[in-house]
């Protein structure tokens, strides 16, 4: 049966890392949201205010949540700068409070995101001042109300940013070694994998512990916000601390305790350290199992089991011979790991191809600006050959 339209209903755009669009798509449709569609990097979506509050703590894939207010045209700043100005700013913040403006552009009329922000910012300064002789002010961090100005060609969508920081800030980390991955990348690389609560899953390199921690929650319902003091919405004019106490009540009762067998390892004891402090604080330090070892002392302990690794680039992390350390990688996997998965994650394709096994999936993923692959490499039991049918490239 088709659910009821609600009159209180409204647009939801929910922005994610590239590859990551029909993972954020799914968690949409799982956590309630309606007339689902999939962009490039974003995801839009129909649902109320709790629900806008709901995705806001329980998205493991999404960056940022964006409710769209107003659709108008500009070819020019001036154009810009009179359209956001008919827009009643009055409806969504007070006059001495505080705004943010951030702005995306595909536009051959505008080209400079600063500027874009500058001139938005003008026009509702302006607005405030004209009416009420007092004026907004501009602030970073925790702003009262923060602005998203998308233009594509001269269509400008103005959208509230109601997350506030973005949603890979899960408020748990607080130490990180060199290279730590994104927690919204670690999360949906374990959804990408197949990995489940009941198989093993090792993270051998685990640095700062993204990986594990990232599984850990997911394995038991741990909202990815749960640790986050805050979100932009709670600032809004609008801002319904009850609805917000019920939502966080009801995710959290979903919390469960079980215990899957997660190893993170490092072969660095100062890098664990930080890993430990982050396990700790994500409250996950009684499922994930941290321990000081180099990947190569590793041998598998189960007859299936998922690796999910991040090696050293040779990018941002000094290594005298990276192909070589992958070259060890792939023998290792296909000598100690029989009957396991192994997702790796690197930009460094000249090493990628030492791994030397037949990759089951590859997927082109973003590590900040690093365009990656993530490979999948299935160890079959018993022969210690690698299965050569499956090779579907991308996807
Ligand atoms: C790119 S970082 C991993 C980042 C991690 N995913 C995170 O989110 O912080 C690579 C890690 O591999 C570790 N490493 C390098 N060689 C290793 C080996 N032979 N065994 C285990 N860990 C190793 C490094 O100490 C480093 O912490």
């Amino acid at each position: 049966m088709k659910k009821k339209e609600n009159s209180s209903d409204f647009k939801i755009v929910v922005s994610t890392t590239p590859g990551f669009e029909d993972l954020l798509a799914g968690e949409l449709m799982r956590l309630g949201g309606r007339q689902i569609e999939r962009h490039t990097r974003s995801v839009s979506c129909v649902g109320d205010q709790g629900f806008l509050y709901k995705i806001n703590l329980n998205l493991r894939t999404g960056l940022r949540v964006l409710k769209p207010i107003a659709k108008t045209r500009a070819a020019s700043d001036k154009e810009l700068y009179e359209n956001i100005k008919k827009i009643d700013w009055s409806q969504y913040m007070e006059k001495d409070g505080t705004l943010w403006i951030e702005s995306t552009l595909n536009s051959e009329f505008f080209n400079h995101t600063q500027y874009v922000a500058q001139v938005t910012k003008d026009a509702i300064v302006d607005q405030f001042r004209g009416d009420t002789g007092i004026r907004p002010n501009v602030e970073k961090e925790r702003a009262d109300l923060k602005i998203n100005i998308h233009i594509y060609r001269d269509e400008v969508t103005v959208s509230l940013d109601a997350s506030g920081e973005s949603l890979y800030k899960r408020g748990y980390r607080t130490g990180t070694n060199l290279a730590p991955l994104s927690e919204v990348l670690a999360a949906g690389m374990v959804m990408m994998s197949g990995w489940e609560r009941h198989i093993q899953l090792i993270d051998p390199m685990t640095g700062s512990g993204t990986i594990a921690i990232e599984a850990a929650m997911i394995a038991n319902n741990i909202p990815a916000g749960y640790f986050r003091e805050d979100f932009g919405f709670m600032r809004w004019k609008d801002y319904d601390s009850t609805l917000w106490d019920l939502i966080f009540e009801k995710s959290i009762e979903r919390i469960t305790d079980h215990q899957p067998e997660i190893f993170a390892s490092d072969i660095s004891a100062n890098v664990l350290k930080k890993a430990k402090e982050n396990v700790k604080n994500a409250k996950v330090d009684d499922v994930v199992q941290l321990k000081c070892a180099s990947f190569f002392d590793l041998a598998a302990t189960k007859e299936r089991g998922y690796i999910i690794m991040n090696p050293p680039y040779g990018e941002r992390m000094e290594k005298d011979d990276v192909p070589a350390l992958y070259k060890e990688i792939g023998d290792k996997l296909k000598k100690d790991f029989p009957g396991y998965s192994a997702w790796i994650l690197s930009s460094n394709m000249e090493a990628l191809k030492k791994i030397g096994l037949h990759h089951t999936r590859r997927v082109t993923l973003f590590n900040g600006a690093l365009e990656c692959k993530y490979m999948r490499y299935d160890m079959y039991p018993g022969t210690k050959k690698i299965h050569k049918l499956d090779k579907s490239e991308e996807g």
